[in-house]
């Protein structure tokens, strides 16, 4: 007889039996979470702030009954409101459709107990996917700058929430891990490539773009999340929450590691400076390179400095975190 759970690792399982799921688990939300944990300065010894955990909580996992988790992207909130003692439905949805029966898959094999589904939608319309006053808890992590028409999720959150349901809306800074965006630029400046927005035709590169213009979407950070919010009629804000703290990245092996896997997850959203076309394998393996030879003398040059102005015993190369959340209440 088949066994329940499989003995395997899931992550076996995933490679085995869904070779396109190596892609979500490189993307750049993957990579970006690896940081966080360096949010604890090398004097302090303590738990780093988890900002993925502390949304959780606001969602009262162990009273929940339904919890939509809308731009899902790899499923990964799912484990931590289990790991919190979510024993409700949970509905993760997101437009990138192709690794959701995976994701499912996995879901449905690391917890067999477990009531996980995963849809594709557009969090601006989701009429066809989930129904008017349908659950008491939603969220949408780092989700808003990514579309169009943030204000379309925050009204498309509030339909899908029962009335006083309780939403969680998070959204990055201007500083959130800026370095690693000027560093992915140096990388593609240097090998023929640059940002759209740098890019308006192929062959018009336009020089001096400020860093903030490319790293964040040009709406919905921090600021306006909180206008929007605090100004909608739809919403109560119940809390808020800001995180503006150094990321102190331990420089060996495993930190630049860390640090470099987030540079490269970028690299593919940038362009050919003359053909406007997208980095083939032999460009990302040229950009690769350039990161093991210049970008990690800078990495271990800037940690060499770090560890004297702070009299440190070890090297640390400074990165930054600067993200938010909100917890709101639907007023209906
Ligand atoms: C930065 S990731 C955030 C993932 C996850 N919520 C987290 O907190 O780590 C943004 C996700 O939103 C998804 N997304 C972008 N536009 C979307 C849309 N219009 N509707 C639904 N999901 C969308 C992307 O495919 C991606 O998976």
């Amino acid at each position: 007889m088949e066994a329940r759970y499989s003995p395997q690792h899931p992550d076996e399982v995933r490679r085995q039996s869904f070779s396109q799921y190596e892609s979500i688990w490189h993307g750049y939300a993957d990579a970006r979470r690896a940081l966080y944990p360096y949010e604890v300065p090398p004097w302090e010894s303590r738990e780093p702030y988890n900002i993925w955990f502390d949304m959780a909580d606001h969602l009262e996992p162990k009273v929940a009954s339904k919890v939509i988790d809308i731009g899902t992207n790899d499923g990964y909130f799912h484990r931590i409101l289990r790991d919190k003692g979510f024993q409700g439905e949970f509905i993760g949805i997101d437009i990138e459709g192709k690794d959701l029966p995976a994701v499912e898959h996995l879901a449905n094999r690391r917890f067999p107990d477990f009531n996980v589904r995963f849809m594709q939608g557009d969090a601006q319309n989701l009429k066809n996917v989930i129904g008017t006053n349908s659950t008491s808890r939603a969220i949408a992590a780092f989700l808003t700058y990514h579309v169009p028409m943030p204000g379309r999720v925050l009204s498309e959150m509030h339909r899908i929430l029962e009335p006083d349901g309780i939403g969680v809306i998070s959204t990055r800074g201007v500083t959130n891990q800026l370095d690693t965006w000027q560093a992915a630029q140096l990388v593609a400046h240097n090998n023929g490539f640059a940002f759209p927005q740098e890019l308006p035709s192929p062959g018009q590169f336009k020089k001096g773009v400020p860093i903030e213009n490319i790293s964040v979407y040009s709406h919905f950070g921090i600021k306006q999340s909180q206008d929007a919010l605090y100004q909608s009629r739809k919403f109560k804000v119940l809390h808020e929450h800001i995180q503006d703290s150094d990321l102190w990245i331990k420089a060996d092996e495993s930190g630049f590691f860390d640090y470099s896997r987030v540079v490269e997850s970028l690299l593919p959203y940038t362009r050919n400076i003359s053909s406007g076309e997208s980095p083939k394998e032999a460009d990302l393996e040229a950009m690769r390179s350039f990161i093991n030879q210049v970008i990690s003398s800078y990495f271990f040059t800037s940690a060499e400095k770090t560890r004297q102005e702070y009299g440190l015993d070890e090297p640390y190369y400074k990165s930054h975190a600067n993200q938010a959340f909100f917890v709101v209440q639907a007023v209906k």
